[in-house]
């Protein structure tokens, strides 16, 4: 900007500015990068990664979303990407990669169109007619299961977990996983299923095969005196949210003894005080104790006299979810504990695991919270298993929740892809480009399964569409396994039909917001690294 030859500076000195064609290129080449980076893990051949922090951690995964939030990628489009997989696992749990591949694509597919000329806002228009039209074909795709239908749940497990590190145990998995979302699901008319009633306890040792499902909550502390009873059966449970223990005065307050007879008085005090709270606690009928806060040394030993098994320094989620599981009411003040805010578990037992102790409220009396025990050889294996679960676990609860569920295996998404073509027909002018486009973005799924399974990604592509179309057959798909095409559906190759809807909704306003940028304004750093400008360093962790 020339005025009579003095520039007009507009913006603070050091910001840096990249307006039009090039912010958008930039903003799409780091978008797909991150999709690039991704990519070579999906499907059950698709590889692992190894990431290692700075502190030389190591995780080694094949999720989508644990991948993208280790990689901790600076550039802010590459953040809006990271956003997709972050939703996708919050509103599904499975599905990461898929959208952000999808994502990826859209764009790589959207910088074709810009280079024909395309303005970004056609393509953002026919972008967003084509998700829409999607989704309502998805809808029409969609076959309808019942909720009771217990195989076809764990066969959705199972497809969600195909591939990820649990492979010998899967089956076993799966089952837990049905058992364990049927059993926290509420059926208010409509399936309502808290995931965060499910607790994943893990424990490095034994093997995948003993993971198993408490029905109850297990939680990760030991009784806070030997004196306790180890086990617990038919246990009425106490939960308070409060100290057991004689309150610290609060202000700086001086008590000066000066008698032996006034410091018998003032412990004699203090003794009654504790034993007065536990007497409270046992004529409530408790025998079991989780306190939230924490229990003085002589409560403790009171306790232990009273046969009553204590636990201390409960963490907040757990007091809830016990809550949940046993049927009991979390109370403030331990005065106002009566009988009727007990829970009740069948049997409370503190069992060591791994050379740790734990204690397991089990056969909890329909828990509406429960609690799945991972176990496994390495800390890698239960990690990656603790993953694997957490998808396995959106997938039954997702299709819980709608009832509706697709074909895999790249199936789904070339029917659509078909569908959306001829959609596109009757649209005409540019947008019927932009919606092909979409299409063909969607195509990357089965695309890039073939791949992974060895097969002509391409060849593989045209003979897949011919052969949905000549037998209108929408479950057919690419069968990793086999390297061949063969019908997902007989192959029990299924998807619940929220996670493809998710991808496909997120992907694209993920792709249509990028596009619509073509001015990227970054302030100067305080740091003396440059870190995240865009189209800077940093971008090259994804080459
Ligand atoms: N046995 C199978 N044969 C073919 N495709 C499969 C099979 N199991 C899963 N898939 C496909 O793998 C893809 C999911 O891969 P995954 O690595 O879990 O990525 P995402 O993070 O997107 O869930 C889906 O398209 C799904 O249909
Ligand atoms: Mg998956």
């Amino acid at each position: 900007m020339q005025l009579s030859g003095q520039p007009v500076l507009i913006l603070p000195e050091g910001t840096q500015r990249i307006v039009g064609r090039d912010a958008q290129r930039i903003n799409i080449t780091v978008a797909k990068a991150v999709a690039n980076a991704v990519r070579s893990t999906l499907g059950p051949k698709g590889m692992d990664k190894m990431l290692v922090d700075d502190l030389g951690d190591i995780v080694v995964t094949n999720d989508g979303a644990t991948i993208l939030d280790e990689m901790n990628v600076e550039h802010p489009a590459a953040k809006m990407m990271v956003e997709v997989a972050k939703t996708q696992d919050k509103e599904v749990g499975d599905g990461t990669t898929t959208a952000v591949v999808v994502g990826g694509e859209l764009l790589a597919k959207a910088e074709e169109l810009l280079d024909k000329k395309i303005h970004p806002t056609l393509i953002i228009k026919g972008y967003r007619m084509a998700a829409g039209k999607a989704i309502s074909l998805l809808n029409e795709l969609a076959m309808d299961i019942d909720v009771n239908d217990e195989e076809t749940l764990r066969k959705l497990a199972i497809t969600s977990m195909t591939g990820k590190g649990v492979e010998e145990a899967r089956e076993k998995l799966a089952d837990i996983v049905v058992k364990a979302v049927k059993q926290v699901a509420e059926n208010d008319e409509k399936m309502i299923v808290d995931t965060d009633y499910i607790k994943i306890e893990k424990k490095q040792g034994g093997d995948l095969a003993d993971t198993e499902l408490v029905n109850g909550i297990i939680i990760d502390k030991e009784r806070v005196h030997p004196g306790m009873p180890k086990v617990v059966e038919n246990a009425k449970i106490a939960l308070i949210n409060a100290p057991i223990e004689v309150k610290e005065t609060e202000t700086d307050a001086e008590i000066r003894i000066t008698s032996p007879d006034q410091l018998q008085a003032f412990l004699d005090q203090e003794e009654k005080m504790l034993r007065d709270m536990v007497e409270k606690v046992k004529a409530s009928g408790a025998n079991v104790v989780f306190c939230q806060k924490g229990i003085d040394d002589l409560a403790q030993h009171f306790l232990a006299k009273e046969g009553i098994l204590a636990v201390r320094r409960v963490k907040k989620s757990d007091m809830e979810k016990l809550a949940k599981a046993t049927g009991a009411t979390i109370v403030t003040s331990i005065k106002d504990l009566s009988d009727k805010d007990l829970g009740f578990a069948g049997k409370v037992e503190e069992k060591k695991i791994a050379g740790e102790n734990m204690i397991f409220v089990e056969n909890c009396k329909e828990p509406k919270a429960v609690t799945i025990l991972v176990r496994g050889g390495t800390e890698h294996v239960v990690d990656e298993a603790e993953r694997a679960l957490n998808d396995a676990i959106g997938v039954v609860a997702s299709t819980l929740k709608d009832g509706k569920i697709v074909a895999g295996g790249g199936a789904i998404e070339v029917a659509l892809a078909m569908k959306l073509r001829d959609y596109a027909k009757t649209v005409g002018g540019r947008e019927q480009l932009a919606i092909e486009a979409f299409a063909s973005a969607l195509e990357i799924i089965p695309t890039t399964l073939a791949e992974s399974a060895g097969m002509d990604p391409i060849d593989t592509l045209v003979e897949l569409r011919a052969k949905q179309e000549k037998e209108k057959n929408p479950y057919l798909g690419i069968d990793v396994f086999n390297a061949k095409i063969s019908n997902m559906k007989d192959a029990s190759v299924l998807e619940p039909m929220s996670v493809k809807k998710q991808a496909i909704s997120s992907a694209s306003e993920a792709a249509e917001m990028i596009l619509r940028i073509d001015d990227i304004i970054a302030a100067s750093k305080k740091s003396s690294e440059s870190k995240g400008m865009p189209g800077g360093e940093g971008m090259g962790e994804f080459e």
